[in-house]
């Protein structure tokens, strides 16, 4: 690097000054590594759809309320349009020197239509602007999330009607709980999923309110009629405080949130697959299409997908994080701190999206249930202990006390290496007087899950019925 000469200028960036976008009250332009530091165009371009949209509409009703002249307006409209048409073909390449996509948009109006483009930004600031577009952003993601979901969903529900009549060990304390159906099991992701959809359906609501002609904090003197560009832009209400409007960043908390505990049920699956995957465990199998190889050590097959899943939860929940701690410290209305929103919400939807989707293909054909290996990991437990309580329970023997009797037979039973299905009447009968032969048609693996005929259990004509309600739910 050349040393400066004492005499050189100091470097300055392309962006303000008197020819730049802001006002004449700056003479300088900005400093190159503050100009970096300060500008949004090398992420926010992600807004330029909306941006646009915003722009037509606010365009649109300067010309009805006779701020501009209709023909004015459909001029703007036009240019509008021509950006979009351009950013099409690639031929909408901003630099540094536009700052954001707000100014980048309004310059290339400028450039396109003279003196008229300075016109668009009447009775409007970039601060309620940008709230604008980025509401917009995110209503349309929140739609893609849900279709993500439907299809993970689908995913999900055509593996368990697969698998109604297959067992699974189930599990407390990841300890062998009591054997259950695994459409029952994998039915349980699928009520996760629907809490996520509503959650995102309700927020949607609060993302869904237009902040635009809040101006740049206290409405505006213009002649503007701010229902007529929420209704264009398709937004259900306007926000009342024009102070709020362009504060709130509440629904990008909202938002990260409900994407958190999106990633929080895929983690948690994830975490159920890889185990399953294990040798240990012998579960399922990963196809080809699904998992990796290690560099190293010929023999492996592993889960990259649902890991990578699980760890990128950690992401989302960061942004989360993020987001509340920015936020928090803010005084009254827009602050410089919000551009920090684009990168992490950005960040919050491609993962999520990202993630919803792998575990969807995952689901479709990268993994595989290995019966042979679930029949003989349920008829080889304890788990039917409870059964064998019930069983008295039935007969009229209090529950507590029937516990306890099976709880010594079980000590026994692991004393001497034997399971409960291999121990003879006889033995049954020293137990308890009240135990017949059909002891052993009620341990049975199967008739043990049968048998949970209460509301949501396991048994096989309750799964059936989720099975339907949530076929039903999923019809297209
Ligand atoms: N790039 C800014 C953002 O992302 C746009 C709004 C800037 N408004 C302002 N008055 N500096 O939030």
């Amino acid at each position: 690097m050349a040393p400066d000469a004492p005499e050189s200028k100091p470097a300055v960036g392309v962006t303000g000054g008197a020819d730049g976008s802001w006002s004449n009250r700056f003479e300088q332009g900005l400093h190159p590594a503050i100009e970096r530091f300060n500008a949004s165009i090398g992420f926010d371009l992600e807004l330029l759809p909306q941006d646009l949209d915003g722009s037509i509409a606010h365009a649109r009703m300067l010309g009805s309320c006779g701020v501009i002249t209709a023909e004015e307006a459909e001029q703007l409209v036009a240019g509008l349009e021509t950006i979009r048409a351009e950013a099409a073909a690639g031929a909408f390449n901003p630099g540094l020197e536009a700052e954001d996509v707000h100014f980048a948009v309004e310059r290339r109006l400028i450039d396109l239509l003279g003196s008229l483009g300075k016109k668009l930004h009447t009775g409007r600031s970039r601060n309620d602007q940008v709230g604008t577009d980025l509401r917009l952003w995110l209503r349309q993601k929140i739609d893609h999330i849900d279709g993500a979901l439907v299809r993970y969903e689908r995913a999900l529900l055509a593996l368990a009607e697969a698998h109604a009549q297959t067992l699974i060990p189930g599990y407390t304390h990841l300890q062998r709980a009591q054997p259950i159906c695994l459409a029952h099991h994998l039915l349980a992701y699928v009520e996760m999923a629907e809490r996520d959809r509503q959650r995102l359906g309700d927020l949607r609501r609060r993302v869904n309110i237009s902040p635009l002609g809040a101006a740049a904090l206290a409405g505006t003197p213009v002649p503007i009629d701010r229902r007529h560009t929420a209704e264009a832009l398709g937004f259900e209400a306007i926000y009342a405080n024009s102070l709020d409007a362009v504060s709130d960043r509440d629904f990008t908390v909202e938002f990260s949130a409900a994407a958190s505990l999106v990633m929080v049920h895929l983690s948690r699956l994830s975490e159920e697959v890889i185990l399953w995957a294990s040798e240990e465990f012998g579960f399922v199998r990963l196809s080809d299409r699904c998992a990796t190889g290690s560099s190293l050590m010929p023999q492996k097959k592993n889960p990259d997908v649902p890991e990578l899943v699980r760890g990128k939860a950690g992401r989302v929940f960061g942004h989360l994080q993020g987001l509340l701690v920015m936020i928090k410290g803010l005084p009254l209305a827009y602050n410089k701190d919000f551009q920090e929103d684009k990168e992490a919400l950005f960040d919050v939807v491609r993962t999520t999206l990202d993630c919803l989707e792998a575990m969807a293909i995952l689901l479709e054909e990268g993994i595989s249930f290995r019966p042979e290996r679930l029949e003989a990991a349920v008829a080889a437990d304890f788990s039917n202990a409870t059964d064998v309580a019930d069983y008295l329970a039935a007969k009229g023997v209090p529950f507590r006390e029937a516990y306890q009797l099976v709880g010594g037979l079980v000590k026994r039973c692991l004393a001497e290496g034997v399971l409960l299905r291999e121990l003879p009447l006889e033995r049954w009968q020293e137990l308890h007087p009240a135990f017949a032969a059909d002891i052993f048609e009620a341990i049975h693996p199967r008739q043990v899950v049968a048998a949970r005929r209460s509301e949501g259990g396991t048994g096989f004509e309750q799964v059936a019925k989720q099975l339907r309600r949530a076929a039903a739910r999923l019809e297209p």
